[in-house]
């Protein structure tokens, strides 16, 4: 059964570290475990990415939302629970893994950040497609701090955010972004108060969720890939994406309701 955006409203309540609910077309995954300010538990993680591939099979979901709470969306991977791990649980474990799966998901993901997004939090925002931050949000990278180094994408994802210079500098200072700067430097795509930061996210969602489902997903595609090719193999792509599009029913709609200048309905076929 899916849950109604009630859960989302009330995900403090919850018992739940991770309150998962479907808001109509939009798919939404809310960190709930405010006491340690939405600290990534390998648990929480892999209820996190569970959800998520979840919602990426629904094919009444169109877009996702990940959110964390008002003080923090997440402050880091779980230290206390780190702090006990060796050389040999890593490798055997290998516990990162698991991050792979946010890259897999194929709908957009939007992503809200309030308050803290430290370490693993800053990385698990970077794995969304579109932040909407509120102006309270601070990004870090602050590993360094506790004698470790990124480890769920933050030296690769935060490089290609906002370039080396900034990137080396967060890293090794462990410094603060804030949502203004976050803004300036293309980490985010929008900033709003605080308190509108879920509501806005959630309005982008929707608007996402009702656009033709098949475009979508290969936009996304094309955007995601684009920093990890060469231009000529890029626009190759592209253009192999774009001609899938003339496969889909929404296609020869989108046009047609253009030329009979009316709103087109699309079906995600
Ligand atoms: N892991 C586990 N618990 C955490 C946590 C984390 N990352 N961040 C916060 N908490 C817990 C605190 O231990 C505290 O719990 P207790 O009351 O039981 O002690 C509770 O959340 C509230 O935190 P604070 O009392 O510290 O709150 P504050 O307002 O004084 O400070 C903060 C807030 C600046 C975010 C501070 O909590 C902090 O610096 N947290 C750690 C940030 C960090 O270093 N993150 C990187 C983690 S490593 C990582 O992420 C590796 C990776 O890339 C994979």
């Amino acid at each position: 059964m899916v849950p109604s955006t009630d859960a989302v409203a009330g995900a403090e309540q919850s018992a739940e570290e991770v309150v998962v609910s479907r808001d109509g077309a939009v798919g939404v995954v809310r960190l709930n475990r405010p006491k340690a300010l939405n600290a990534l538990s390998y648990g929480v993680v892999d209820r996190v990415m569970d959800a998520l591939a979840g919602f990426d099979r629904d094919p009444a979901v169109g877009c996702l939302l990940l959110a964390g709470s008002r003080r923090a969306f997440a402050a880091g991977a779980d230290i206390k629970e780190l702090e006990s791990e060796t050389l040999q649980d890593m490798v055997l474990k290998r516990p990162m893994v698991a991050w792979d799966r946010i890259r897999r998901v194929a709908k957009p993901i939007v992503g809200s950040v309030n308050g803290f997004a430290l370490g693993a939090g800053c990385e698990l925002a970077m794995s969304c497609d579109i932040l909407v931050a509120g102006e309270d949000a601070v990004f870090a990278q602050p590993e360094i701090n506790l004698g470790v180094i990124p480890g769920a994408g933050g030296t690769q994802r935060l490089t290609r955010a906002v370039g080396k210079a900034v990137a080396m500098d967060m890293i090794l200072t462990g410094r603060r972004m804030g949502a203004a700067e976050a803004l300036q430097r293309g980490l985010v795509s929008r900033v709003v108060p605080a308190e509108a930061a879920f509501d806005e996210a959630l309005k982008l969602a929707r608007e996402i969720a009702a656009m033709p489902a098949i475009a979508a997903l290969l936009a996304k595609e094309g955007v995601a890939r684009a920093p990890e090719m060469d231009l000529d193999t890029a626009l190759e792509y592209e253009r192999k994406l774009f001609y899938i599009i003339f496969g889909t029913e929404d296609q020869k709609e989108g046009m047609k309701a253009f030329r009979e200048k009316r709103p087109a309905a699309f079906r995600g076929r």
